[in-house]
């Protein structure tokens, strides 16, 4: 999988790319080659997502936005292209998320988290597709979405449809850009240790204990493994793949068997 010039001359855009999943989808596409650039709303974030990524000696542009509001989206587009003078690889990550009871979840809540995701993901993957097309067509978008899409989530109803919608979203651009040679694809993750997830959505032991227990494979994955996963989608290697979610979980979303056999 390591080949340091698999996204040679290819740029990527990471939403959310400064921290947890999104960094180290950032560095991985870069460690393959690609030029990075990461986009988010706390600078904070951003300035600590880029000293790692430039650890790892990439040089990336980083780029404050707020994945809800489409000026500043098509702004992030119009910089990266001034500053690499192209996208190829556009990676949805950024998200918003808490655990609420639907009855209890005000329509701000449930705004929020689907204008982060499922309209973030919209409007990223309209701009860049727009560049994409508009420049002769190629190019690859992958989403992260989560392994609920599969089953629903009790208890982040918010997260679980508006994933669902971009998981639509992803077979609907796929058959729609296919003609323009863009692939779209997604990524649906399980457990993964992510410091910005597990404030929002396992904070106690007594949760990360739980939750462990429902992976098959027994453990937790690990931010890299998703980021292989969204290299596998982006590269020419996957180049008859569009429409397609792969399911990064430890079997989680198959459940534990009827019959005790794991
Ligand atoms: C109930 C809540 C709440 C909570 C926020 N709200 N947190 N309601 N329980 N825990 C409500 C607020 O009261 C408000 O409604 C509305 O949501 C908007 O809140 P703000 O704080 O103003 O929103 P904002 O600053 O835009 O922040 C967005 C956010 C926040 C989604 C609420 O959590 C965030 O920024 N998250 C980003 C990081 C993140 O969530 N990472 C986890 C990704 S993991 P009212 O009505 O009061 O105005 C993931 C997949 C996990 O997605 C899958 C596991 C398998
Ligand atoms: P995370 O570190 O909290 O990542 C969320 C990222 O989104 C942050 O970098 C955040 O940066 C950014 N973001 C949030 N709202 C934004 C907005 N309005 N505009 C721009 N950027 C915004 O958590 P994570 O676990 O790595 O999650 C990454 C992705 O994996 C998400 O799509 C999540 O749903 C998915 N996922 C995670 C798990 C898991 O177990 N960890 C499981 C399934 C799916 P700022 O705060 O700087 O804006």
């Amino acid at each position: 999988m390591f080949i340091p010039s698999l996204f040679k001359d290819q740029v990527a855009v990471v939403t959310g790319g400064g921290t947890g999943i999104g960094l180290a989808i950032a560095r991985r596409l870069g460690e393959l080659g690609a030029r990075v650039v990461i986009g988010s709303r706390n600078s904070a974030n951003l300035e600590k997502g880029s000293a790692e990524l430039r650890l790892a000696g990439l040089d990336p542009l980083a780029v404050q936005i707020d994945v809800r509001n489409p000026e500043q989206v098509d702004e992030m587009v119009e910089r990266t292209i001034r500053h690499f003078g192209r996208i190829d690889i556009l990676v949805n990550n950024a998200a918003g998320n808490f655990v609420c009871q639907a009855e209890e979840l005000s329509p701000n809540g449930w705004n929020a988290v689907i204008g982060i995701v499922l309209n973030g993901s919209f409007y990223c993957s309209r701009a860049v597709g727009r560049h994409m097309i508009a420049r002769g067509g190629g190019g690859a978008i992958v989403s992260i979405l989560a392994n609920y899409v599969w089953t629903g989530s009790a208890g982040t109803i918010h997260s679980a449809a508006a994933k669902a919608g971009v998981m639509s979203m992803t077979q609907t651009l796929a058959a729609e850009w296919a003609r323009h040679k863009i692939r779209v694809n997604a990524v649906a993750p399980g457990p993964i240790e992510s410091p910005g997830a597990a404030k929002q959505l396992w904070a106690t032991a007594d949760d990360v204990q739980r939750i462990t227990d429902m992976v098959p494979l027994g453990r937790w994955g690990r931010p890299a493994e998703v980021a292989d996963a969204v290299a596998f989608l982006a590269a020419p290697g996957a180049g008859y793949i569009t429409g397609e979610i792969l399911t990064v979980d430890g079997g989680t979303w198959l459940g534990r068997g009827t019959f005790g056999f794991m």
